[in-house]
Parts: structure tokens; sequence; C-alpha cells
């Protein structure tokens, strides 16, 4: 593709190879900013454009990452799609939840007197912890079956599904708010945190739980963004008749 300041982000976190690796080490925001310009994003978390261009150019030609060996997603079946968000990123929110929470309640009731912004992070936390877990319910028992539904309807010729919520867009515009607000928890977490730097003195259980909630947040960035950017818009498409292929 040609690459340039124009470029929505989408469209580069969705053609450029590791494209998204690049995203999360510059701090451009490639899950709900998707659309956004490459230069507005740019704008926005005070990068160069140019670098970032350079750094994509780049990142597309090394091989040896984990993203190199990964499924074409933008061509493959929706069904595999969200089997691989389900085991893969919704796995690992379910176990890191409690883990995280954990963790927190330790730290908190060690070192709370003397950081009092852990207690603001648990409270983030918690609330983003309910949210998702929420949020991941409904996909995996309303939003996802039905994806497959319509997918298994139109390869094999049957009508297409009428769910009670009308078109696909109504339960995709409200996740897309959901993974907003996980979005925005997560934003204030990295500021409370000073960008996951733990202090000094910190002990053994605080460092772990800083480079857990990164971690979190990088895979939370992945799991948006195969949503936002490629399972959505695919089942919007697909739902009109207009998906590639179909
Ligand atoms: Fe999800
Ligand atoms: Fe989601």
């Amino acid at each position: 593709m040609n690459l340039n300041a124009t470029s929505t982000i989408r469209e580069l976190a969705t053609e450029i190879p590791n494209a998204t690796r690049t995203f999360e080490q510059l701090g451009i925001d490639y899950c709900c900013g998707g659309s956004k310009s490459l230069r507005d994003a740019c704008a926005h978390a005070h990068v160069s454009v140019d670098d970032v261009l350079i750094a994509l150019e780049q990142g597309s030609t090394f091989k040896q990452t984990a993203e190199a060996g990964r499924p074409d997603f933008s061509n493959g079946s929706l069904g595999a799609l969200i089997e691989h968000i389900i085991t893969t990123h919704h796995a690992y929110v379910k176990q890191e939840l409690p883990r995280i929470q954990q963790l927190l309640n330790k730290v908190v009731s060690v070192h709370g007197k003397t950081h009092p912004e852990l207690s603001s992070i648990q409270q983030a936390f918690q609330g983003m912890s309910a949210e998702l877990t929420s949020h991941m319910m409904k996909e995996e028992h309303i939003l996802f079956p039905h994806i497959v539904d319509l997918e298994s309807a139109i390869s094999t010729g049957r009508p297409k599904p009428r769910p009670a919520f009308g078109t696909v867009s109504n339960p995709v515009h409200m996740m897309e708010l959901e993974h907003e607000s996980a979005g925005a928890a997560l934003k204030e977490i990295r500021v409370l945190t000073s960008n996951y730097s733990a202090p000094e003195e910190a002990c053994f259980s605080y460092r772990t739980l800083f480079a857990a909630l990164k971690e979190f947040e990088e895979d939370l960035h992945q799991h948006v963004h195969l949503e936002n950017n490629i399972l959505f818009p695919r089942a919007i498409a697909m739902e009109g008749g207009s998906e590639a292929g179909l």
C-alpha cells in the first residue's frame, strides 16, 4: 500500500505487518483511534510522521516476530477470527483480571499509605474489570454467535438471520463505546503509574503488578484492534452483502 500521512491508522494497522507493534511502542492509539489519519494520530501522540513512516517500513520487513506468523484475519473466515479472539484475548483477560486484583489488594494493603495513587489505580481497575466482564459476555453470547450464524447462512445460501437487535451495527456500536471506556480507564492507569514505572524502593509484588498492568494494556489494544478494525467492519459489510468474496 501507499504509505502517507493521510492514511488512516485502521488501514495501516490492518495492512502493514507489525504496524500495531510499532504503534504500541510509539504510543499511537490504533484500537479506538483507528479512524484518525496518521498525521492527526502523530500530532496527538507527539511523534513525527516521518519517524513513524520509517518505523512502519522497517517493522514490515522484520519477519522474526509473533505477528509475522499470524493468520491473515483480513481475509480468513470471521468464525476463525472470533475463535482466535475468544481463545487468545478473552481467555487472557479472564485469567488476568483476578490475578491483578489480588496483586492490587496486596500492594495497596502494604504500600497504600505511602503511595495514595495505588488506591486510585485499584478503583479504576475494578471499574474496568466489571465492565469488561459483562462486555465479553455480551460478545460471546450475543454478538459473536450472530456473526458466526450470519457467515454460515451466507456461505450455505440460507436466508440471513434476523436478530432481535436489528442490524449488526447496533451491538457493534455499543461494543465500540465500551472499548472506549476500557481504553480510557487504562489511560488513567498509565498516568497514575507514571507509565508503569515502579518507584525505586518497590517490592517484588509492586513491580509484578506494574508489569502485569502494562502487559494487560498491550493485550487489550491488540484485542480491540481485531474487533474494531477487522471483525466489526467485516461483519457490517457481510450483512450488507458487500464483503469481498461473497
Ligand atoms: Fe472481545
Ligand atoms: Fe470487545
